[in-house]
């Protein structure tokens, strides 16, 4: 079954028409932190919107791979990472559908805002995509959003719990930690939940 948010041009039209409301307009306080505390590695930022956070992790020395198929937003990434002189493997993909190349590569997934973005039948799918990207022991570093809004209340965004997310990352994934954090920006307090994830090392297949 196709979604509407499934199409790229649903995505590319918001970019367009200067309706995204998601857009930080900077990079993400919160990774802005946790980039200071990881050791610089492979890392896919999955639904990238216009990539500063994707910028800011080059600029910190990892190896960044940044993903999303609206024309507009890797357009912006692009002049971004040209501005800050920093090199990123930009994908103007659907992350559904990443080469067999980008299996077993990643020492970190980002999530933000992009769980929410798509269909929840397409939940289980997620799973599998970042499991299959990840290297064992890779994490998923997760700000789970938004948690004050219900399922049925459609979207995207689509809403979520913490129950549900760690439901859906249990087998194959031991929770390394969860936090509200403290660098969440205001409107998204409480709402959003750091959670992070790590897949089994005796676990790829
Ligand atoms: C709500 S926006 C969030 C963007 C970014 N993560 C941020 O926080 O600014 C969702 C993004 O995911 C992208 N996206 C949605 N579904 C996708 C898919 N299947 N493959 C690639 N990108 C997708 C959209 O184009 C959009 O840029």
């Amino acid at each position: 079954m196709m979604y509407d948010e499934d199409n790229p041009k649903f995505w590319e039209a918001k970019y367009k028409s200067d309706d995204a409301g998601w857009d930080l307009g900077g990079p993400t306080p919160v990774f802005v932190n946790i980039s200071s505390k990881l050791v610089p590695k492979k890392i896919c930022i999955i639904g990238c919107g216009n990539g500063y956070d994707a910028v800011m992790f080059a600029k910190n020395n990892f190896d960044v791979t940044a993903v999303d198929f609206a024309p507009s937003a890797v357009t912006s990434l692009k002049k971004l990472s040209k501005q800050n002189k920093v090199n990123i493997n930009v994908l103007e993909k659907d992350i559904f559908s990443l080469p067999i190349e980008y299996d077993n590569k990643f020492d970190y997934v980002i999530e933000q805002t992009c769980f929410c973005a798509i269909h929840p039948n397409k939940r289980l799918e997620y799973e599998k995509l970042v499991y299959s990207i990840l290297k064992p022991n890779g994490k998923l570093i997760g700000l789970w959003f938004p948690l004050d809004k219900n399922i049925k209340d459609g979207g995207p965004p689509y809403g979520t719990s913490v129950e549900e997310v760690k439901s859906l990352f249990k087998n194959k994934w031991m929770l390394e930690s969860e936090e509200f954090p403290k660098e969440s920006i205001k409107p998204r307090r409480k709402r959003e939940k750091l959670i992070i994830f790590k897949k089994f090392e005796d676990s790829a297949d």
